[in-house]
């Protein structure tokens, strides 16, 4: 096993906390919806129990409605604002009992996340066993989903809030900032204390973000309100993908297990009509990429992401569009001077190549953009990707993110963000297996 491996499961093993993952010490120090499912996947490869026990976690602070949350508080700790008292999820009726949390939730990535646990299980009929105690709980969850999160009944769910899209101060949101003027608030930054602040978001940028949450508190996080009122409504092509791709592996778990018919032909109910609005409604013919759509000001956000390419690992773009992601992806992300995939639009003024979102190349997206590359025959791209993932993390170790320009890469320090970083040693192990 090569010493980068090692580190990695290193990693995954000092942020186990015996039932649940953190995604890193300090910065993080509680349980993140993506970050859990992402983690379970790297588990899988060495210590399956811990990949179940990290869903199962997960799974156990759903609510009574379905939901599932993005922060699960398991523990106290004042290293993170916004914290349980910020947040008051207790406000929502259905809301658990067991887990205080916040009242938002993450890109779903459970259903596909336990799909990848069978692919890697060693022992089929075991994990099929494991798989079987907690579907109908992902399912539940994805019905959350269609029956309060798409207003229009269009098979688009939105998100109310920058922190359920999980590219937390992309660029993008800039757009809706400019329609928005909250109050200055007065609190403490948690996390430019463990991390350079020229890496996150801004305090005018928390300001955004924490009246969101004020305005959903005001109305006890009711969906229906929260459709009326949020300034934040936007259907991201990310969030969608990872919903479509978790139902695609929904249907085939329930048929590798049989009967649930019922839920099988709901499944593909959804699946069908999210797939056709997704390609008529969030594709762009002339950026020639899929794009988020502003559901509040009832417009298309034209801005090209790694978010844009993400629904290649879904299997929603036919052959032609696939072929115009790809062509965008190299063209503007993809130069010898680059790693891929940058976050952002590397030729737009609003790149940023150190900052969270706004710039940087993640581990998550490279690791769905490696599986959405294969998928459609782009092997050569798809060795890229996964030749570049590794490579930044020998060079710098388990950030949570990295710079994209390569010349930056020459001392080893355009890792930024939180360290020993638990998706990014998660994936890693994932991908050297492949
Ligand atoms: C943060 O605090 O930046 C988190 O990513 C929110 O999910």
């Amino acid at each position: 096993m090569s010493e980068l491996q090692k580190n990695a499961i290193r990693v995954l093993n000092n942020n186990w906390k015996d039932s649940f993952s953190i995604p890193c010490a300090n910065l993080y120090p509680f349980q993140w919806f993506w970050d859990s499912g992402l983690i379970a996947i790297g588990f899988a490869h060495f210590d399956m129990r811990k990949a179940e026990r990290e869903v199962e976690t997960l799974l156990d602070s759903q609510w009574g409605n379905g939901f599932i949350p993005h922060i699960i508080f398991h523990t106290e700790s004042d290293s993170y604002f916004p914290g349980p008292d910020f947040h008051r999820s207790d406000l929502h009726p259905e809301s658990s009992k067991k887990y205080k949390s916040t009242g938002m939730t993450q890109p779903p990535v459970t259903g596909f996340v336990l799909e990848e646990l069978y692919r890697i299980g060693i022992d089929k009929k075991a994990t099929l066993r494991f798989l079987e105690t907690v579907i109908d709980k992902v399912y539940f969850n994805h019905e959350y989903f269609y029956k309060n999160r798409d207003p229009q009944n269009e098979g688009l769910v939105y998100i109310y809030h920058n922190w359920e899209s999980g590219t937390d101060n992309s660029p993008i949101w800039d757009d809706i900032w400019d329609t928005m003027n909250p109050p200055e608030y007065t609190f403490e930054r948690r996390d430019t204390t463990h991390v350079d602040a020229t890496q996150r978001p801004s305090k005018r940028e928390y300001d955004h973000y924490l009246y969101i949450i004020d305005i959903a508190k005001e109305h006890n996080y009711s969906d229906a309100k929260i459709a009326e009122l949020s300034p934040f409504l936007v259907q991201d092509p990310l969030f969608n993908a990872m919903l479509i791709k978790s139902n695609e592996s929904l249907i085939a778990l329930y048929k590798l297990i049989g009967g649930n018919e019922g839920k099988v032909a709901q499944l593909q109910k959804w699946q069908d009509k999210s797939k056709a609005t997704f390609n008529k409604k969030l594709y762009d013919e002339e950026l020639g990429v899929y794009v988020h759509y502003d559901l509040r000001n009832e417009k298309p956000l034209r801005y090209i992401s790694s978010s844009s390419f993400s629904p290649l690992y879904a299997n929603i773009p036919s052959e032609d569009k696939a072929a115009s992601l790809v062509k965008v992806m190299m063209e503007k992300f993809g130069n010898e001077h680059q790693y891929l995939c940058a976050s952002f639009d590397p030729t737009s003024e609003r790149f940023n190549p150190k900052k969270y979102w706004r710039g940087p190349v993640w581990v998550n997206l490279n690791w769905m953009l490696f599986n959405g590359l294969k998928q459609y025959g782009f092997d050569d791209i798809a060795e890229r990707v996964k030749q570049d993932t590794i490579e930044i993390l020998d060079k710098n170790g388990f950030y949570e993110y990295f710079d994209s320009r390569k010349d930056m890469h020459k001392d080893g320090k355009a890792g930024y963000g939180g360290n020993n970083f638990s998706w990014s040693a998660a994936l890693l192990i994932d991908l050297l297996k492949r």
